[in-house]
C-alpha cells in the first residue's frame, strides 16, 4: 500500500576513522530530515538550513533523482513530489551530508511506495551512488559499521560504538570537495604503507569491537590517505600527531575533510584542554574552525508516516529535535 506521506530523520557520519579508508563508518547524533509526498501539481522542492542555497529545487535535485530510482525499481509510478529537506549537517565538510540525503531520499522513497524494498536492497544503492559504503552504510545502519564493497555487493558488520565513546569534531569555515580530496591522493602506495593500514584499521575495528578503548591511540593511525591530505587542511598534521597527548583517544580526518575527528572517553577530565587545542591550533594556521560534541548515534533513519489531512508546517514537525 502506498504511503501518502513520510518524514525520515537521518545521521551524519564519520567515514575512515583514519586508517579504515572508505570501509569504516560512524553514525553521528546530527541530523537531516526529509519529508516526502506525491504532489498535487508539479513537483516542488524546499530547503532549509544554513548552506542549503546553492542546491537544485529542480527535477536535478539529488532526493528527487534518488526517490525515482526507488520507484523505477519498484515499479511505481511517482513522478511529481514534494520534498522539504532541514539539516544540520554542515555541506562538503566531511561529515556525510551526501550520504545522508541518499540514505534519508532512499528510505522515505521506499516508504512512500509501500516499503517494497529491503534494508539491504537500500545499502546496495546507496553504495552504488556513493561509490564507497563507509558513510551511507553508517547513516543507514547507525553505530560504526564496518563494510566492504567490490563495486557490486557491499557487506557490512555493525559494531555498537562503546558507551564511553564521545565525538569531538573541529569544523573548519570553507569547503573541500570530496573530489578534490581524493584527487590528493596517490596511485601506488610503499607495501610498508599498505600493511600499515591493514594492521591500523584491522586493530582499531577489533578494539571497537571488544570495547578496549585504550587501544585507539595506537590503531587509529594511517598512511593511507591522511598524509597526502593534509597540505588541504592547514593544521591538520600537528593535530593528528598531538591530540592524543591533549586528552584524545585519537584523531583523524573526519571523510574527506576539512573536519577534524576526534575519539574521548566521555570521562575524560581534559575535554576543554582538548577542545582549545584543536581550535588554537587551527587559528594558528589561520583557518576558522566551530567545534561540536557528538555521540555516536545509534540508530540509523527514523522514520514517520505523516498522513494527509495533518496539522501544522514541515518546519514544526522537525521543530523541538533540531539544535538551535
Ligand atoms: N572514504 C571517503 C574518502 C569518504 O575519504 O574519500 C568521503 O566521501
Amino acid at each position: 500500500m502506498l504511503n501518502s506521506q513520510v518524514l525520515v530523520k537521518v545521521p551524519a557520519s564519520t567515514a575512515n576513522l583514519g586508517p579504515g579508508f572508505d570501509t569504516l563508518g560512524m553514525a553521528l547524533s546530527l541530523y537531516a530530515w526529509i519529508e516526502m509526498e506525491a504532489a498535487d501539481g508539479e513537483t516542488a522542492i524546499e530547503l532549509y538550513g544554513d548552506g542549503l542555497e546553492g542546491i537544485p529545487t529542480d527535477k536535478t535535485n539529488l532526493i528527487y533523482k534518488v526517490a525515482q530510482l526507488v520507484f523505477e525499481e519498484a515499479g511505481v509510478q511517482i513522478p511529481e513530489l514534494r520534498i522539504a529537506m532541514y539539516s544540520d549537517i554542515p555541506l562538503t565538510r566531511g561529515l556525510g551530508s551526501s550520504a545522508s540525503a541518499i540514505v534519508g531520499a532512499l528510505v522515505a522513497a521506499n516508504a512512500l511506495a509501500g516499503s517494497p524494498l529491503s534494508e539491504d536492497k537500500l545499502f546496495q544503492m546507496a553504495s552504488a551512488l556513493e561509490g564507497h559504503p563507509d558513510n551511507v552504510g553508517a547513516s543507514l545502519f547507525g553505530g560504526i559499521v564496518v563494510s566492504a564493497w567490490d563495486g557490486v555487493r557491499a557487506e557490512k558488520v555493525r559494531i555498537a560504538p562503546h558507551r564511553n565513546l564521545e565525538v569531538l569534531v573541529a569544523i573548519p569555515s570553507f569547503q573541500l570537495s570530496t573530489e578534490k580530496a581524493r584527487h590528493a591522493l596517490p596511485s601506488k602506495l610503499e607495501m610498508k604503507d599498505a600493511v600499515y593500514n591493514v594492521a591500523s584499521s584491522s586493530l582499531l575495528v577489533a578494539a571497537f569491537a571488544s570495547g578496549q578503548l585504550e587501544l585507539i591511540p595506537f590503531a587509529m593511525r594511517d598512511k593511507l590517505h591522511q598524509p597526502y591530505r593534509a597540505p588541504l587542511v592547514p593544521g591538520m598534521s600537528e593535530i593528528l600527531e598531538q591530540a592524543t597527548s591533549r586528552g584524545a583517544l585519537g584523531a583523524a580526518l573526519s571523510g574527506a575533510g576539512p573536519t577534524l575527528l576526534t575519539l574521548v572517553d566521555r570521562g575524560s577530565s581534559r575535554k576543554a584542554e582538548l577542545e582549545a587545542f584543536l581550535l588554537q591550533t587551527l587559528e594558528k594556521h589561520g583557518i576558522q574552525a566551530r567545534t561540536m560534541w557528538l555521540s555516536p548515534a545509534l540508530n540509523g533513519p527514523e522514520l514517520s508516516i505523516v498522513g494527509r489531512g495533518h496539522s501544522g508546517s514541515f518546519m514544526e514537525r522537525v521543530k523541538g529535535e533540531v539544535k538551535a
